[in-house]
């Protein structure tokens, strides 16, 4: 039987107390590994209470703010006074922002930059000293990322993190971390919960699988990333998105055609 080969390795995720990073904490936690799950709350959020720790000390909980460089050199500073290194960071917590091209404020511009930018500059610039050669980084982008997605903040805050990942992969290498990207579509998270009803029927449309994705489909492609299954991937950008980004604008115009 193949394994992710998790087991016993320390992984960080930032934003794990719901939707997605909940997610991969849970799984990380199944596979073996020792989660350091991270979100603002100061105590551990319920979505994340409920995951069974699968061995005494599998999950630890950490308030951190990913925008705070200070709270990260905390976390830094408390993970090496356990004598643990740092063997995967999930660069998962990020905000929205709905506002549209005519509307968007500078303030805007800075609020998501801050959180969804800096946020996994800080994060590697903080543990990136912890890890050691075969130790891997995953950043959540999005879709948004990858097209012109009208809320301009938030679509600029995820191309500008593509341009981070990028440099990261580049100047990680040589240490042997590996820095990759994945861009979520449409998932079912409290995040999503929160948009129109329209926004989900016109981006199931655009979407060849025909559904919206889960938390877990998301997991299991970060989980892949930083297991040493995925050795000689760095650099790399996977969207997780049913097909949404891949087609361009072709799928309506096959739509059409099939009459
Ligand atoms: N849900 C989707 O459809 C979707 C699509 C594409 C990309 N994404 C990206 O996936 C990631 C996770 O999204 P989600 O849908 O699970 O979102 P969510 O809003 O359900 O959860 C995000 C978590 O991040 C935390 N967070 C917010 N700001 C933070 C900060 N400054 N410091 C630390 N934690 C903070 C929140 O408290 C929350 O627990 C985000 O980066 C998001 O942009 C989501």
């Amino acid at each position: 039987m193949i394994s992710l080969q998790l087991e016993g390795r320390t992984v960080v995720v930032t934003g794990a107390g719901q939707g997605q990073g909940a997610a991969e904490a849970r799984l990380l936690v199944e596979a073996g590994a020792r989660v350091i799950a991270t979100d603002l709350a100061s105590e551990i959020p319920a979505g994340l209470a409920a995951v069974p720790p699968a061995a005494a000390n599998a999950l630890v909980y950490r308030p951190l703010d990913v925008a705070d460089a200070e709270g990260w050199a905390k976390l830094a500073h408390w993970i090496q006074s356990q004598g643990w290194q740092v063997d995967g960071l999930v660069n998962n917590a990020g905000i929205t922002q709905r506002s549209r091209l005519l509307d968007a404020t500078v303030a805007d511009l800075q609020r998501v930059y801050e959180v969804n930018v800096a946020g996994a500059l800080l994060g590697i610039q903080a543990l990136a000293p912890l890890m050691a050669s075969g130790s891997a980084i995953v950043n959540v982008g999005s879709v948004a990322g990858l097209t012109a997605h009208y809320p301009v903040a938030y679509t600029a805050s995820k191309w500008a993190l593509r341009g981070l990942s990028q440099v990261a992969a580049m100047e990680m290498g040589p240490r042997g971390i590996r820095v990759n990207t994945v861009h979520p579509g449409f998932i079912e998270t409290p995040m999503t919960a929160s948009a129109k009803p329209e926004f989900k029927q016109a981006t199931l449309a655009e979407t060849p699988l025909g559904r919206t994705g889960s938390v877990e489909e998301v997991a299991g492609v970060v989980l892949f990333l930083l297991s040493p299954l995925s050795s000689y991937v760095t650099g790399a950008e996977i969207p997780v998105d049913g097909g949404q980004s891949g087609h361009g604008a072709a799928k309506s115009v096959s739509d059409a055609m099939r009459g």
